[in-house]
């Protein structure tokens, strides 16, 4: 059905249900289906060149535009947060004080640094933002349906849409929910425009009067893809959802995150920088026979 699903990095805990949930995605058709996608990590590289990647804050963060002291409090502030956001003996009460903790401070820092908006494309270029071997097919694939791509990300907006335009990928399908930046008119930053969503909102809370997905309701078939606990709730907005494909990258702590990530996404996908299989499940459910 999907060679891609042979994979040495693909584990899956219940593969006839799998084989099932994918099957009746490609019988409702691609009028039903939509994608909902996390950025950080999921669509953009964990890992390159022996290195970890930077995630969308992490491209301001380290950029020329903030001071040196700056630099260092942002730095503080992973070393000390990023442990607690992935550490798999806490429960997501105890975390999400802490993360509205995490991006209240970082947010702050940043404003502090007198950003300008026309800075962002620069920033962007120089970093070292990737995003996933196969994301033009991803892309592509999508627009060429005409299957909606909701973007839905706890990292920095301006920044994650720089990417992927200059990636060529931001079609018009294409549907970003983050935390944006506001600017005063002299296009300095000045504030983060709310609500604030971090790791472990990304639900419907956060969604109120957008009424992205009630005007997608016809679009009940949806493929999730996450690399965190906290984007397991990315499509609880939809209404009348009839099919559902979770598919979760496990980056980092594998062995210990493992049987969790097994028992909540479909589909985990351990150490993989690739988008092979998710291109291989979208090639088969967009190809009508
Ligand atoms: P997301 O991938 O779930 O949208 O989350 C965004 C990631 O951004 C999350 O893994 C934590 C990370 N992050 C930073 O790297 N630096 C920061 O300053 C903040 C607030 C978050
Ligand atoms: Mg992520």
């Amino acid at each position: 059905m999907v060679p891609e699903l042979q994979k040495a990095t693909v584990r899956i805990r219940q593969p006839e249900r799998v084989r099932g949930i994918i099957q009746a995605l490609r019988e409702q058709g691609v009028a039903k289906l939509q994608v909902i996608s996390d950025f950080d990590m999921t669509l953009s590289r964990f890992g390159c060149n022996g290195r970890r990647c930077p995630t969308s804050h992490n491209i301001l963060d380290t950029s020329r535009v903030i001071s040196e002291d700056g630099k260092k409090k942002l730095k503080d502030l992973l070393h000390y947060y990023y442990p607690i956001e992935i550490d798999p003996n806490r429960t997501l009460e105890e975390k999400r004080p802490l993360m509205v903790e995490w991006w209240t401070k970082a947010h702050e820092l940043l404003v502090q640094q007198k950003i300008h908006k026309s800075d962002i494309a620069q920033i962007v270029r120089e970093s070292e933002a990737m995003l996933r071997d196969g994301f033009k097919e991803f892309f592509d694939q999508l627009h060429k349906n005409n299957v909606p791509l909701f973007i839905f990300s706890a990292g920095v907006g301006d920044i994650l849409e720089e990417i992927i335009r200059q990636a060529n990928v931001f079609y018009s399908n294409v549907n970003v929910v983050s935390n944006y930046m506001g600017f005063n008119d002299g296009g300095v930053l000045t504030h983060f425009k709310g609500p604030l969503i971090h790791t472990y909102n990304k639900n419907n809370t956060v969604l109120q009067g957008t009424g992205y997905f009630q005007q997608l309701s016809t679009r009940t078939s949806i493929i999730l893809l996450g690399d965190s606990m906290g984007d397991l709730t990315m499509a609880d907005g939809v209404p009348n959802v009839e099919n559902i494909l979770k598919i979760g990258f496990l980056n980092d702590k594998v062995e210990e995150r493992r049987r969790k990530y097994l028992d909540s996404y479909d589909i985990v996908l351990e150490s993989d920088e690739t988008l092979d299989v998710v291109n291989g499940i979208l090639r088969y459910i967009l190809t009508q026979t």
